[in-house]
C-alpha cells in the first residue's frame, strides 16, 4: 500500500533536494499543511527492536519500536510518550526511506507521523494529515496497523 500510493511522486522532491534551496523555499512556502518538519524525531534507530516484517512483491517493510513499547503493548497498556513506531521501507533490498510514527503525548491521539529520506532528511511535501487520517482508522490498536506484529514480536519473519 505504501509504495503504490507514492513510487510516482518521488522524482520531484529529489530534485527540490538536489538543488540546495529545500530550505529557503520552504520558509516561505504558501502551503505549510505540506512539508515541514513537525514535533517528530528521527528514530534512535540502534535502540530498537525489529519486531514483523511486512513483505510485497520487491518491497519489505521491517518495523522497529523499543522493548518498552513492545511490553506495553503486550500488556495491553499505552506505549509511553516519546515512543517511535518506525517502518523501514526495503525496496529490491535498497534502503528506500523511513516512515515514522511518534507518540508525541499521554493522551491516546498524541501521534504525529513523519517521512524520512535515507538521509534522515524529512520529504518536503508529505502530507502527513493523511497519515494520521489513515492511521486514526486503528485508534482501538494504539493506531497501528502491525499490533498483532508486534504482540508475536518475531524478527524472523
Ligand atoms: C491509506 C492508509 C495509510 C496511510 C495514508 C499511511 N499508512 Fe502507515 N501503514 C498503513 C498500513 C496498512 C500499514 C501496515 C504495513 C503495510 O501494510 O504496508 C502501515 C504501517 C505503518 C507503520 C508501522 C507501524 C504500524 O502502524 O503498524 C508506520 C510507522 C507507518 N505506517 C507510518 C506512516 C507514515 C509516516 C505515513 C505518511 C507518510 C503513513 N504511514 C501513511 C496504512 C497507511
Amino acid at each position: 500500500m505504501h509504495v503504490s500510493r507514492w513510487s510516482g511522486l518521488l522524482s520531484v522532491p529529489f530534485a527540490i533536494v538536489l538543488t540546495g534551496t529545500f530550505f529557503a523555499e520552504a520558509e516561505v512556502s504558501p502551503t505549510p499543511a505540506l512539508a515541514a518538519p513537525n514535533a517528530v524525531t528521527f528514530p534512535p534507530l540502534d535502540e530498537l527492536k525489529h519486531y514483523t516484517t511486512v513483505r510485497r512483491g520487491v518491497t519489505r517493510e521491517h518495523m522497529l519500536t523499543s522493548a518498552a513499547a513492545l511490553a506495553a503493548l503486550k500488556a495491553g497498556e499505552p506505549v509511553p510518550t516519546g515512543t517511535h513506531m518506525v517502518l523501514v521501507d526495503y525496496q529490491s533490498d535498497v534502503l528506500t526511506r523511513y516512515l515514522v510514527a511518534q507518540k508525541i503525548g499521554a493522551g491516546a491521539d498524541q501521534w504525529e507521523y513523519q517521512w524520512f529520506w535515507p538521509d534522515r532528511t524529512v520529504k518536503a511535501d508529505e502530507n502527513v494529515a493523511q497519515c494520521y487520517a489513515c492511521h486514526r482508522s486503528r485508534r482501538a490498536e494504539q493506531f497501528l496497523f502491525t499490533l498483532s506484529g508486534a504482540l508475536a514480536d518475531d524478527d524472523t519473519l
